[in-house]
């Protein structure tokens, strides 16, 4: 059995191929992946409307790479599994158009899959052996929530964002910093080649039961506005800051995630863009333990259709009813077991 998942949520167009046997033996047998960072970095951000062109343009051309050489026709496939939140509405419904062409034209059936549950079970389609109960801290330009999983679509949220998602909280103060996008990455680098820092930023997050980012921005543009000269002539007070803009970000999350592992001995699965930031992995890792935490490969914890094909394969697999065909900016993925019953 063969699905096919496609992931155009955001600025990434993912296509995939996963195969599943009723013995639950799920291989990702081919998949491709289109970036939109060189057509947003003259912006700063994504661009919604360009976002969606991208999609349309790429679709057509990704989907005849990844089944070209596969030795699978789209006859051949038992679902096309595609992403219908939450995301850029635009992208999304490029994305279902396209999947809904392909079912009508060959009668195959479309699955609907909430991104955030592939981000999620993306930790599991590269470790067999880690089945529910878990908890996933996923972390992304897009989305901040520590999640309980107790199984395929069902799933409780212990910490989330109440505003800005951590991915966004480090691009944007890459941005005052001046730095290019996305400026995640390069933020983090930067804050890697310093050990200490003459700035402080407040740890809001601390107090309050979930996360949240967006003080941190106006302390950011405060600290950058006040040391102007300093940070334009000295490098290393530009790091420092880096530094302690990524002490902030992830202070919060690394004590309320390493809190609730303790709390439940349970292990932690770490997805999203962000998990590919060292000293979160390095932290997280001290303080639960190599054999507790679990982090995807990277081009698994970055949006991708293997992540979509492998959700819906698993219900399908289980036996588990499809989610609705809704296509939903807006989606939490604790609503997923209301929707099955
Ligand atoms: O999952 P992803 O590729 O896309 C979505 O947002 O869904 O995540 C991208 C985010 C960006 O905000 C990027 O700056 C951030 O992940 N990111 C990082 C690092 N690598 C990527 N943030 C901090 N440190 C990194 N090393
Ligand atoms: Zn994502």
């Amino acid at each position: 059995m063969v699905v096919l998942g496609i992931e155009t949520s955001c600025d990434e167009t993912g296509l995939a191929l996963v195969e599943y046997s009723p013995g639950g033996v799920f291989t990702v047998t081919r998949e491709v992946l289109a970036s939109q960072v060189s057509l947003h970095e003259l912006y700063g951000g994504v661009v919604p409307e360009l976002a969606s062109r991208e999609h349309m343009r790429s679709l057509p051309i990704l989907s005849s790479e990844l089944f070209k050489g596969s030795g699978c026709s789209v006859r051949d496939l038992a679902a096309i599994a595609v992403t219908c939140g939450p995301g850029l509405k635009g992208c999304l419904l490029i994305g279902v158009m396209f999947a809904a062409g392909i079912s009508s034209a060959t009668g195959i059936p479309l699955f609907p899959v909430n991104h955030i549950e592939g981000h999620i079970l993306s930790a599991e389609l590269h470790n067999p052996t880690l089945r529910a109960p878990y908890l996933a801290l996923v972390v992304s330009g897009g989305h901040t929530e520590l999640v309980r999983v107790q199984g395929v679509g069902r799933y409780s949220i212990v910490h989330r964002t109440q505003d800005d998602a951590a991915g966004e909280a480090f691009d944007k103060s890459a941005n005052l910093l001046g730095l290019p996008y996305p400026g995640g990455p390069r933020l983090a680098a930067l804050a890697d080649s310093v050990t200490t820092s003459r700035f402080t930023l407040p740890k809001v997050a601390r107090e309050i039961s979930d996360f949240s980012f967006s003080g941190l921005k106006t302390a950011v543009m405060l600290l950058v506005q006040r040391n102007k000269d300093v940070l334009e002539q000295e490098p290393a007070a530009k790091a420092e800051l880096a530094w302690a803009v990524q002490n902030a970000i992830l202070d919060p999350l690394i004590v309320k995630t390493v809190r609730e592992v303790r709390r439940t001995k349970l292990p932690l699965a770490v997805c999203g863009g962000v998990s590919a930031n060292k000293e979160l992995r390095k932290r997280l890792i001290a303080e639960c333990g190599e054999d507790q935490v679990i982090f995807p490969p990277m081009k698994h914890c970055v949006d991708n259709g293997a992540m979509i094909a492998y959700t819906a394969a698993r219900y399908l697999a289980e036996g588990i009813a499809a989610p609705p065909l809704d296509i939903k900016s807006r989606w939490p993925v604790e609503l997923l077991s209301s929707e099955m019953s």
